[in-house]
């Protein structure tokens, strides 16, 4: 038996409309404004509710879709390089509101890091037993390994990294010194490769783990003023994207992100870099 409701709407909608009155078929028909809107709604009001109606089912297909596949950070611990500022401070903030047990940041400068620290620290819930940890390393060096394990001692296996560090240039080709690209291709890619080379391990044996690469707008399409930079974003998505196919059979997954401009210290950098 159909309820009440739903026989009306059905009805309403084969009818085509509130009202019955034929569509007016020939133009001439149509002397003025009123006569354009009566002949759009007689014809088409029903069918304008049933593809709103559809389009809202499809969404809201998609957003429970999405809620399926969302990784679920509660519990989780949670290193992000470059996590004293913009980009990477942001995520830690997100990070530790999506529950996370523990957030690592880790950058060079230990006052900013610190500063950085008690920032999220108001943002931990009590009762979740949250603890935010800094470890002030440079992504490029030798002793990096050894760094993240004094760093990480005592507290539980990172489950998820985000590779946030990075640096920026900007200059036409002719003012870029093989020097430009050397220190962006090491800040930005082999500074992603480190870190995740160490933690690695750790995930494999555990079968479980996310690791995120922030490339950039410019790692997707070209920008002028930018080849170091821009071939340093293209590598990280490469990077990425072979390692996602890599790792999948250890249940570790791997995604890349390409923010366009965002309002950071790095984007005051660029800015004046472009002024100059
Ligand atoms: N802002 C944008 O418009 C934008 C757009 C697209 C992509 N991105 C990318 O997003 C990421 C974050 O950028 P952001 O805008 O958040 O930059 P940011 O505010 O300048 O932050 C960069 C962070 O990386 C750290 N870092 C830099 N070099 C490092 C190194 N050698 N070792 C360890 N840590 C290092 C910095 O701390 P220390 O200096 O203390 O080490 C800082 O915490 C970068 O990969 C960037 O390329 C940014």
């Amino acid at each position: 038996m159909m309820p009440g409701w739903l026989d009306s709407v059905l009805t309403y909608l084969l009818q085509w409309g509130p009202h019955h009155d034929p569509p007016k078929q020939n133009m001439d028909d149509i002397d003025d404004l009123e006569d354009v809107f009566e002949l759009m709604f007689s014809c088409g009001w029903g069918l304008v509710v049933a593809i709103f109606v559809l389009l809202l089912l499809f969404w809201l297909f998609l957003y429970l879709l999405s809620l399926r596949n969302q990784y679920n950070l509660a519990g989780k611990h949670v290193l992000i390089t470059g996590g004293s500022s913009g980009i990477g401070k942001a995520v830690a903030k997100e990070a530790l509101l999506r529950g996370a047990e523990v957030v690592t940041i880790l950058a060079r400068n230990e006052e900013k890091l610190e500063a950085t620290k008690s920032e999220l620290e108001r943002l931990i819930t009590p009762k979740l037993d949250q603890r935010v940890n800094t470890i002030s390393a440079d992504v490029c060096s030798e002793e990096l390994q050894e760094e993240l394990e004094i760093g990480l001692s005592g507290l539980p296996p990172v489950d998820v990294l985000i590779n946030s560090a990075g640096i920026t240039f900007t200059a036409s080709f002719q003012d870029t010194t093989p020097q430009d690209f050397e220190k962006q291709l090491q800040v930005n890619v082999l500074g992603s490769v480190r870190p995740t080379k160490v933690l690695l391990p750790d995930m494999i044996e555990k079968q479980q783990g996310r690791i995120v690469f922030i490339s950039s707008m410019a790692g997707q399409t070209a920008l002028y003023g930018y080849t170091a930079y821009s071939a340093s974003k293209y590598a990280v998505r490469g990077l990425a994207e072979v390692l996602d196919m890599e790792l999948k059979v250890h249940n570790i997954r791997v995604s890349v992100s390409f923010p366009p401009d965002t309002d950071t210290p790095m984007l005051q950098v660029r800015l004046i870099l472009i002024g100059s």
